[in-house]
């Protein structure tokens, strides 16, 4: 494995592969030599590259992980691909559908194995309910929805390359974390999502802007700052049209006290309804209409067969978001290690660039029915 971007959570790919215990941690690339060092360092990885092209010309990396900034993913991406290297590249999968898809088509003729992070799909409880709704424990799935809400930029002097369009794309907040929703709440309900109406919100027009470098959550710590004019939605409400005729309703906002990881998807059925809460993670809330409510705890003894290797410890012994992000790359490496083609079935917490593409997709209609002031179809 290589690393290029060694920020917020580029070391937790490094944690999550370590973890698998038969993949060597080959090197680090950053922005310069000074950094990508300074990271292999921390990192305890053995060699440091100042450009992710050098990195690319290893002949001992074999899978390249991608946790850049939005702006360089295609760029990086492309280039790996182009190497003949499997990519595994954090989101949004590129900054525009027509890039994504690019990609997946650079990918998909070059035969490399592809996936995006949509790490929470990982969790067992996200795979016992999608296995329990597909299977109709729920009945016909009629409303889906939610929130994917944070606090984290909700002072003015809160700062990220994700407000500034040429880095983090059109859009900020649902880029960022609307992306995540929309990948869980089709992956948890196996419906797809249709047609949007979508109404956004730049809440904190002027920020200002640290002159120097900061990495993500990284919270003020004084220093010089010049005030800087922020035209991407801090804030979201979408309404959703899915495929099976059923609706949909979600909030994504990164300016919400008191919400850190507000990552939420219910899904109703004709019989039952089922929820899922990434901060009660170990918890599956199970509503029903004419007996008591049910919570299901992540225990692998209560699980369905199917997901129950999904969990690793016992129940009352909480997992969360590391081990979601670990089984992901368990399914990724595992498909690799097999001698896999990417044309073969993929486990399903392993996103590849076709869901990455279909997130874009999504979050463009979203941006464009808030233009428009209209419902707008997805056009995959
Ligand atoms: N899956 C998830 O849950 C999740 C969580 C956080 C971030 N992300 C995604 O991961 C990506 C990185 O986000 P982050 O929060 O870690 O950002 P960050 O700003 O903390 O880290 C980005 C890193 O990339 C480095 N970098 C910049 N230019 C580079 C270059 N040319 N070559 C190599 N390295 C370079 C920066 O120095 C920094 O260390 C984003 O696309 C983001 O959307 C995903």
């Amino acid at each position: 494995m290589g690393l290029v971007g060694a920020g917020f959570v580029g070391p937790h790919h490094v944690d999550a592969v370590r973890r698998l215990g038969y993949v060597d941690i080959v090197a680090v690339a950053g922005s310069s030599q000074a950094s990508a060092q300074a990271k292999a360092d921390a990192l305890h990885i053995g060699k440091a590259y100042g450009s992710y092209e050098e990195l690319l010309n290893d002949p001992g990396i074999q899978v390249v992980h991608n946790a850049t900034p939005n702006h360089l993913h295609y760029a990086v991406n492309s280039a790996a691909i182009a190497k003949g290297k499997h990519v595994v590249s954090d989101k949004p999968l590129a900054m525009t559908a027509a890039e994504a898809k690019k990609l997946l088509d650079q990918a998909t003729r070059a035969g490399i194995v592809h996936a995006v992070t949509f790490n929470y799909r990982g969790n067992p409880l996200v795979q016992q309910a999608r296995l329990a709704i597909a299977r109709g424990d729920i009945g016909t799935p009629t409303f889906v929805h939610g929130q994917y809400i944070q606090d984290w930029l909700l002072k003015d002097t809160d700062y990220s390359w994700r407000l500034e369009p040429d880095k983090g794309g059109a859009s900020s907040a649902l880029g960022d974390i609307g992306s995540h929703w929309c990948d869980l709440a089709q992956h948890m309900s196996g419906l797809r999502i249709t047609e949007v109406l979508g109404e956004i919100t730049t809440t904190i027009r002027t920020r200002k802007k640290p002159t120097g470098s900061r990495e993500a959550f990284a919270t003020d710590r004084g220093g010089a700052t010049v005030d800087v004019d922020i035209k991407v939605e801090d804030l979201a409400s979408v309404l959703v049209r899915f495929d099976n005729g059923a609706k949909g309703a979600f909030s994504v906002g990164q300016v919400c006290a008191g919400h850190k990881n507000d990552l939420q998807v219910e899904v109703c059925g004709s019989k039952a309804s089922m929820k899922w809460k990434q901060e009660e993670q170990n918890e599956l809330w199970i509503g029903h209409r004419d007996g008591p409510n049910q919570i299901l705890q992540k225990d692998p003894s209560l699980l369905d067969e199917a997901v129950r290797g999904y969990a690793h410890l016992p129940g009352g012994h909480q997992e969360a978001w590391a081990d979601a992000f670990c089984n992901l790359m368990r399914d990724i490496y595992g498909f690799i290690a097999a001698g896999k083609s990417p044309t073969d079935a993929h486990p399903p917490t392993f996103a590849t660039f076709e869901d990455g593409y279909r997130a874009n997709c999504v979050v463009e209609a979203i941006l464009e029915s808030a233009k428009a002031g209209a419902w707008t179809r997805v056009k995959y």
